[in-house]
């Protein structure tokens, strides 16, 4: 730890968070993953709006979206993977932080998304296994209140069975009542502050993460 804390080519990114004043020694890598494939996605743009967030604390950030999801159904007897796929894996075993965005698709998460979270599934024998140790973010975007809910709910019950740690704060967002624009900005600013709020709470977790050490290898 304090090896890697003083080694000289870390950059010292001190910052103050609501977790108190934290010093990580690299910039907090936080993947966005997500959206549709649908030209103007709404939930791209909220993920957008979230990794601004994460940006905004500190964190370098990466997104998966839209054609970069079209991945070949997980096949867990098959181990080649595609480029894409590879990306996606290699992306989420660098990541300190996760930001997941799905629409709400009869109720549930997208098949697309749910398909790349089940690559995930490839990290299973690392040594930080499947998203441990790492704060995610998730956010849902739905037409109605019925499917937002649901869908958040199940981006919960994916997160910790993946063993990561959903941040305090999550977003369910009705396109009825906020529109996204192209620009990065949200028809209502609470709900832009919220989605910020999410990713910034999923890179203060990093930092602190990283400052304690707790970005080691798993144990048991
Ligand atoms: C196949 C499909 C199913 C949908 N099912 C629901 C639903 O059950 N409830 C709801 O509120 N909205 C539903 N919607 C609306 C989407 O959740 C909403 O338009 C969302 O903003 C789409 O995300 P996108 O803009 O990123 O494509 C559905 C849309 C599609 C295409």
């Amino acid at each position: 730890m304090t090896e890697f804390l003083h080694s000289a080519l870390d950059l010292d990114r001190s910052r103050t968070s609501s977790l108190g004043r934290v010093t990580a020694t690299r910039a907090i890598r936080v993947l966005g993953l997500g959206g549709s494939l649908r030209d103007g996605s709404q939930s791209e743009r909220a993920l957008r709006i979230a990794l601004a967030g994460a940006e905004e604390a500190g964190a370098s950030t990466t997104a998966i979206t839209g054609e970069a999801l079209r991945l070949p159904f997980y096949d867990a007897g098959d181990s080649d993977r595609t480029e894409r796929a590879s990306r996606l894996v290699e992306a989420v075993r660098q990541a300190d932080g996760i930001l997941v965005v799905s629409p709400g698709y009869h109720g549930a998460l997208s098949g697309l998304v749910k398909n790349a979270l089940d690559y995930v599934e490839d990290l299973r024998h690392d040594a930080r296994p499947y998203l441990h140790g790492r704060a995610v973010g998730l956010i849902s975007v739905a037409h109605g209140w019925q499917a937002a809910v649901t869908t958040l709910n199940q981006l919960r019950t994916i997160a910790h069975a993946l063993r990561g740690w959903p941040t305090p704060l999550g977003g369910a967002v009705n396109t009825a009542e906020v529109k996204f624009d192209e620009a990065g900005g949200a028809s209502e600013q609470k709900v832009e502050n919220t989605l910020r709020l999410i990713g910034r709470q999923v890179a203060e977790f990093g930092h602190a993460q990283l400052a304690a050490g707790f970005d080691r290898p798993a144990e048991g």
